[in-house]
């Protein structure tokens, strides 16, 4: 696996080279999650481009961004592990060079649950992925359906933009337990982490619900509440949304999904499922 910093290098890697280019952005720390969108990369495509670039944008002031998990010569070795052939680490410098003024901003789609809870972070998001695939100019882009609006903010920007990428959803890596693996999991202590559990027992739980005709608002308050019982300090949100809009849905429409996000202790998780 061969590594590149600047943009430049990376062109001039993948110049080098035939045949068709994935992108797969992180911001590393590796799990197993980020390793099914590699696995389903080399699927697709034949050569594979990891970037992992913590971008500054997406973070908020009081967000964790200087104790983001930073584990570079692990993430190295697992990407080549899982046949990686490039692993771009782009310094901040040549992601945001001096004088760097362009903001990309999704409307619609980004303003809701996420958008509203992290004012400025799909801003932060859509603003890097835009740039990450400007540089790489790959035929397919690989995201996580753990970050169900970021995908969806991210088919719309590149349907807007008239990205030449294919945008490939990849569904959610958990635990054999249930949760959804994310990098954030590694704050939660032995205790949080068993209680972190009630989140994708209350998707499932309203997923059942809502399926067997029990009435959405009823379902929601329900899974508002087992969060709350089982010490979730604070829900930003727990809906039924459409799966493409991410409008909120009061009874059951076409293709759907259920989202939320929570905080135990000090830890702020996400997750969603279909229903
Ligand atoms: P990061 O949180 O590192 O995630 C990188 C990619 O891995 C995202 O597409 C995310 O949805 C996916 N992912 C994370 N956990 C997953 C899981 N348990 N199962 C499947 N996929 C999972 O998301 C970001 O970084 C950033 O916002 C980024 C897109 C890189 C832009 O900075």
């Amino acid at each position: 696996m061969q590594t590149v910093r600047e943009i430049k290098a990376l062109r001039e890697a993948l110049r080098g080279g035939q045949g068709s280019v994935a992108l797969v952005p992180t911001m590393g720390a590796l799990h197993p999650g980020h390793m099914a969108l590699v696995d389903e990369a080399k699927r697709r495509a034949d050569r594979v481009v990891a970037s992992i670039f913590v971008n500054p944008l997406q973070f908020g002031p009081s967000e964790d961004l200087g104790r983001y998990p930073r584990q570079e010569e692990a993430d190295a070795a697992r990407l080549a592990d899982h046949g990686c052939d490039l692993l771009w680490l782009p310094g901040v410098e040549d992601i945001y060079p001096e004088g760097f003024a362009t903001t990309v901003s999704v409307a619609g789609v980004s303003e809701c649950w996420e958008g509203e809870a992290r004012p400025g972070h799909f801003d932060g998001v859509a603003t890097v992925v835009a740039k990450l695939l400007i540089a790489a100019m790959p035929d397919f882009a690989l995201f996580g359906e753990k970050d169900f609006q970021q995908l969806a903010v991210i088919r719309r920007l590149a349907a807007d933009l008239a990205v030449p990428a294919e945008i490939v959803g990849v569904p959610t890596v958990r635990d054999a337990d249930g949760l959804a693996l994310s990098s954030r999991n590694a704050y939660l202590s032995t205790e949080e982490r068993a209680r972190a559990l009630a989140l994708p027992k209350a998707l499932e739980q309203a997923r059942s619900d809502i399926r067997s005709g029990r009435p959405v608002a009823t379902s929601l308050n329900d899974a508002r509440e087992a969060l709350a019982a089982a010490g979730f300090s604070k829900i930003d949100y727990f809906a039924l949304v459409d799966a493409a809009s991410l409008e909120p849905l009061d009874a059951p429409r076409g293709a759907m999904r259920l989202i939320a996000a929570a905080t135990i202790g000090t830890t702020r998780l996400i997750d969603n499922g279909p229903v």
